[in-house]
């Protein structure tokens, strides 16, 4: 069949696209870019708050509306959602076709085949898809192909799940307990990555830090750190890191490994003990400061950004105010801010939550501000200062191309001045709270064509 894959949420959902690109491939099937080329579309879905389901539900409307004028179409529900009772309500109610869990992705080809059998049964009367919803073990020894040529960012998973029980959080149950993947397979993937001219490469996982935890065979997170870096690569990044687990030897392999980026992203969720109780996370306030100040001796430059909910369940004035207080000391460069969403399922689904949504959205709006503040402060030092930028694609208004600097920053740079993808010498010389601006010094050898066509 002609498919297309479209994916939602975070980078683990867009390394398993990749796998689930090879699979169909390998199963004979074809991917096409656009959904309306598509004989079958698989739809990798997000769980963890409920707007990501609100944009599924209004996808599986339309494509319910258009087979419905006749187009022939085969439906595929992937990723978190389709693990929950409630992605498989939608998958009811929209006439899905496939459930596939993140755990089964290699399921796929075998259910596709399940469901054509399934339709050419002239018996087959029971009601509802095919489902594939438990966690295979052969998932972790998959071994996903190199990107395209030209591709500059490539994700190599290196753990999957986690065992966490953050009260608020539905990926332990979409995403099952944490498995680390065989070392030879990560190198393997890193090796190719860097033989096809990957420019940077992401480690992902829930919680890469725990990776090797359960496996006493296996290298800690840092060592395996070390040995990623050591392959050529010319950036490596992570994300994303449980504070619990980010222990010294992390921090000692980011200041020691010179292309292992600057840039750490450590999810606190609150300033408040008390709330973080209630979340259930395993550190209190002083211990994530005491790690962000050996962060900040032990690695120059760096640059934090965090995760904060705003409006858990019984969050007071006085508890939200600790997490403004945590954003002036911390001075993060960045955050990625959410009002607390409600997932069936969770610890927290059953707290008693009776905050108008105009306090959370106020308290949003207030933290915003804030940290806008140290934003543009941080990024100011930054002005007359030469950044590696890796540029991947030419920027939407024409005028600037976007690319990123080894701290992560957004860098906006005169289109005319790029020529190719890939890495260029950038020198800053204006910066807003979420944007450093500068001007090409040079290309790094390597850089590909960029395709000016599109
Ligand atoms: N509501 C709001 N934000 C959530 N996150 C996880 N679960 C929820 C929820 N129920 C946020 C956390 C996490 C990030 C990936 O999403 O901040 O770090
Ligand atoms: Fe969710 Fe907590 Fe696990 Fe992160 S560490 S995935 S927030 S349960």
């Amino acid at each position: 069949m002609r498919a297309h894959v479209i994916t939602y949420g975070c980078q683990m959902n867009e390394y398993d696209t990749l796998t689930i690109h090879s699979e169909l491939v390998a199963g004979g099937h074809e991917i096409v870019d656009a959904p309306q080329d598509a004989e079958l579309i698989l739809l990798n879905t997000c769980a963890v708050r409920g707007k990501p389901v609100e944009k599924v539900v209004s996808l599986l409307g339309d494509l319910r509306k258009e087979r419905r004028r006749g187009r022939d179409l085969t439906l595929a529900l992937m990723g978190c959602l389709a693990q929950l009772d409630e992605g498989q309500a939608i998958a009811r109610k929209f006439d899905v076709d496939l459930v596939i869990g993140p755990g089964a992705i290699t399921d796929l080809v075998p259910a596709l085949d399940a469901v054509e059998r399934r339709r050419s049964d002239a018996h087959a009367s029971a009601p509802g898809g095919v489902e594939r919803l438990h966690f295979r073990d052969d998932l972790v020894d998959h071994i996903t192909p190199p990107p395209p040529a030209g591709t500059q960012t490539g994700f190599l998973t290196i753990m999957r799940g986690c065992d966490h029980h953050c009260t608020y959080c539905i990926v332990p149950t979409t995403r099952g307990p944490e498995v680390s993947r065989p070392l030879e397979a990560i190198m393997h993937e890193a090796r190719a990555m860097h033989d096809s001219g990957v420019q940077e490469v992401v480690l992902l996982g829930q919680n890469v830090n725990s990776y090797g935890l359960h496996d006493p065979t296996l290298p800690s997170f840092a060592e395996l750190l070390r040995l990623v870096a050591r392959v050529g690569i010319p950036r490596v990044k992570f994300t994303t890191s449980h504070p619990m687990n980010f222990t010294s030897d992390v921090i000692d392999a980011i200041a020691g490994e010179p292309n292992v980026c600057t840039y750490i992203h450590l999810p606190v969720q609150s300033g408040s003990d008390r709330v973080l109780r209630r979340m259930a996370r395993e550190y209190r306030r002083e211990r994530y400061l005491e790690i962000v100040r050996e962060i900040r001796a032990k690695v120059p430059d760096v640059v934090l950004s965090t995760d904060i909910i705003v409006g858990f369940p019984g969050e007071t004035e006085d508890d939200f105010q600790r997490t403004v207080d945590l954003f002036d000391e911390v001075r993060f460069e960045h955050a990625y801010m959410f009002i607390y969403s409600a997932r069936p399922g969770t610890p927290a689904h059953t707290h008693f939550d009776d905050m108008p949504r105009e306090v959370k959205t106020e308290r949003l709006g207030r933290l915003i501000e804030r940290q806008k503040h140290w934003a543009l402060e941080a990024n100011r030092r930054w002005i007359g200062r030469e950044v590696r930028v890796l540029v991947k694609e030419r920027a939407k208004d024409g005028h600037y191309v976007a690319g990123h600097s080894d701290q992560n920053h957004t860098v906006l740079v005169p289109a005319d001045q790029v020529r190719r993808l890939g890495l260029h010498r950038v020198r800053v010389d204006h910066a807003t709270p979420h944007t450093l601006y500068g001007g090409v010094l040079g290309e790094r050898e390597g850089a590909v064509e960029l395709r000016l066509a599109s």
